[in-house]
């Protein structure tokens, strides 16, 4: 069927030709084939290899226009006439091909009704010498991946500002592309703006770019889809180094460069351990508050939530983590949803390694102690499927699998085998694996067939002790794992049970010096609920209530809702209306729903602040508090 509205088979000559360039690396674009449930794309007959992309953004209708020229490849001897992309409310106006890039012809395409979880296949019928497809299209201002701010969402409060989140599926959303993790490409790009305002993208950003409403951009490694990103608005740049910065809105640069001062010493330490920066610049975009995340490992620019600038550099650890993404996730990448620990179990682990170089043993070991009690948390309210790190996603959304298992299971694993072999080998081994695997992705049997062959096999006697199929096929956390532990942790600990037995108050505790770690600790040792009268004690002893640290916030602000603590009733109304990253609201809204009057305040807060989060972060809480039921 042909929906074109110019109609179909008619030929026509198009803009320019684009032009292909040759990507910076070359390298298989996967390594096995393992099926992609979460796309409809048919990269093994016909492969997108490089986007050229352009668009208008109207920031007025809240779309973005314009067109994808996709450079394909088939399998040799392949002779492919069909190509699948993946979408989601995209309004496809035309498809055409061509063989030389030059010559236009349309072309008929069909968009297949939407599957909620996936969007609408996109098939488009070209000839078997055809070697580009462009797409003209727009997107809908409900696109997923996509969130338009309004002057009074923005630090600035004068311009609008517009930002992309398209891990995992989301990239469909405002890109029609095979939106899997297993294809890579290498991509160019044309934003035209509005005259005051500027673009960024996950490439090479220009630190001097001029505003002039018109940007062009090269991303020449290749690279899967869901790390393609765009950001626009008031945005201005500051230098950590020669080769790492911050962007950020003119009123929280200054703030934003002093917190990440340690830019460049980050990447030096993540250099030493694990092989060279393969990606030119390391920049960090910080957005506004409304982000869904905490930070987001786009290519040589993380984007990064506003509420980790604590002023003392307490939460830059999410700035190692993204950093550490740099080899471990997007340098070798997972293959599918299912084996979304590979980069974020490989990630946590780099991420503490990186910050025991630069802030010493005791803060990473801090880390992995918070980090492991968010497991033990996570595991003891998950259903057993879900705490297998080798994940079953078969019709659920990917962005479910985002819990701590991955995450903090995948690094426990790691660290044992560390552990077990001694850092040397094992560093040694971290390292061939990059080089390895560099811009390929992976499966979950990839990564243990190399494990097996790199690692285990040189020492089968110290192998014998990792049960590996346990840790990747079973619920649970092994027996044998190595249980994180903190000297300077069990001294809060210490301290807190002083305060619980009622042997001092709480302003005669040992607290002096406590870092954010510490107090975190500190807050999540205690029983909930908590009585009121020993909340105020504790408010009044160290003025919770008012803290400018999110973390702690955050901690505080659910022991408030628990223990029925009505004085930080305004903060949390505030706190939840002036940020909308995920991994606090989400569990702010559960706890608040526990109880009929905490649901109604719930719905209260909810009304004020849903117009102001990111579509991400409007389906998980819209579940949670049964918006619209
Ligand atoms: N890649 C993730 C964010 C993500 C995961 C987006 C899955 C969409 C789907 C990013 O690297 C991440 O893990 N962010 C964490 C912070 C980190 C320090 C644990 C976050 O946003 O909380
Ligand atoms: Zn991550």
């Amino acid at each position: 069927m042909c929906l074109a509205a110019a109609g179909c088979g008619e030929r026509r000559s198009g803009p320019p030709p684009a032009v292909t360039i040759s990507p910076a690396v070359s390298a298989p674009a996967t390594t096995s084939a393992a099926r992609d449930e979460h796309s409809y794309g048919n990269p093994a007959e016909i492969r997108v290899r490089h986007a050229d992309l352009d668009w208008d953004v109207l920031f007025d209708r809240k779309v973005l226009r314009g067109t994808a020229v996709l450079s394909v490849e088939r399998p040799s001897g392949g002779r492919a006439t069909r190509l699948v992309l993946d979408t989601r409310d995209l309004d496809v106006e035309k498809a055409e091909s061509s063989r030389d890039g030059s010559n236009w012809t349309a072309a008929a395409f069909s968009l297949a009704p939407a599957d909620k979880i996936l969007g609408s296949a996109l098939a488009i019928t070209l000839p078997e010498d055809a070697t580009r497809v462009r797409v003209t299209y727009a997107t809908r201002p409900v696109a997923s991946a996509v969130q338009w701010l309004e002057p009074p969402q923005t630090a600035g409060g004068k311009q609008p500002f517009l930002f992309t989140q398209s891990q995992a599926i989301h990239a469909r959303s405002w890109i029609p592309l095979q939106d899997s993790p297993q294809v890579r490409i290498t991509y160019r790009a044309r934003v035209r703006t509005p005259k005051d305002l500027l673009a960024v993208m996950s490439a090479d950003n220009d630190p001097r770019a001029v505003r002039d409403g018109e940007y062009d951009f090269e991303m020449r490694q290749p690279i899967p889809s869901y790390l393609i990103a765009l950001a626009v608005g008031d945005l201005k740049f500051a230098p950590e180094s020669g080769r790492a910065g911050v962007w950020a809105e003119p009123a929280v640069l200054e703030r934003a460069a002093r917190e990440f001062s340690d830019l460049e010493q980050m990447i030096g330490a993540a250099e030493e351990l694990f092989g060279p920066y393969r990606w030119e610049r390391y920049d960090v975009l910080v957005l506004p508050p409304s982000f869904p995340y905490g930070g987001m490992e786009n290519p040589r620019l993380t984007f990064a939530t506003p509420t980790i600038l604590a002023g003392d550099k307490s939460l830059v650890s999410l700035v190692a983590h993204e950093l550490a993404h740099s080899w471990a996730g997007n340098l070798v990448t997972n293959a599918t949803w299912s084996d979304f620990w590979l980069n974020e179990g490989f990630t946590v682990y780099l991420e503490r390694r990186i910050l025991e170089r630069v802030y010493g043993r005791q803060r990473a070991e801090m880390e992995a102690v918070l980090g492991f009690q968010d497991l033990l948390k996570e595991i003891a309210s998950l259903p057993e499927k879900d705490e297998i790190l080798h994940l079953n996603l078969t019709g659920r959304d990917p962005d479910e699998g985002t819990t701590d298992v991955p995450y903090e299971k995948g690094a426990l694993f790691l660290r044992q085998l560390e552990e077990a072999f001694g850092r040397q080998r094992f560093d040694r081994f971290l390292r061939g694996y990059f080089d390895h695997f560099a811009f390929q992705s992976i499966t979950t049997d990839d990564f243990v067939r190399y494990l097996r062959s790199n690692l285990l096999d040189q020492d089968p006697a110290v192998a014998a002790r990792i049960p590996i199929e346990e840790w990747i096929e079973k619920a649970g956390i092994p027996a044998t794992a190595v249980k994180p532990r903190s000297d300077a942790l069990a001294r809060v600990e210490a301290e807190t049970r002083r305060w619980l037995e009622q042997k001092v108050p709480a302003s005669s505790l040992g607290t002096r010096g406590w870092s954010t770690q510490e107090w975190l600790h500190f807050l999540r040792a205690l029983p909930t609920p908590l009585g009121r009268d020993r909340m105020a004690e504790l408010d009044s002893a160290f003025r919770f209530t008012s803290s400018g640290n999110s973390e702690i916030t955050h901690q505080w602000l659910l022991m408030a809702i628990a223990s029925g603590y009505e004085q930080a009733q305004p903060r949390l109304e505030q706190f939840l209306t002036s940020m909308g990253r995920r991994k606090f609201a989400k569990p702010l809204y559960e706890a608040l729903v526990r109880t009929p009057e905490g649901k109604t305040r719930a719905l209260a807060i909810y009304r004020k602040a849903r117009p102001t989060y990111h579509p991400i972060a409007v389906t998980t809480v819209d579940k949670i508090v049964g918006w619209g039921a």
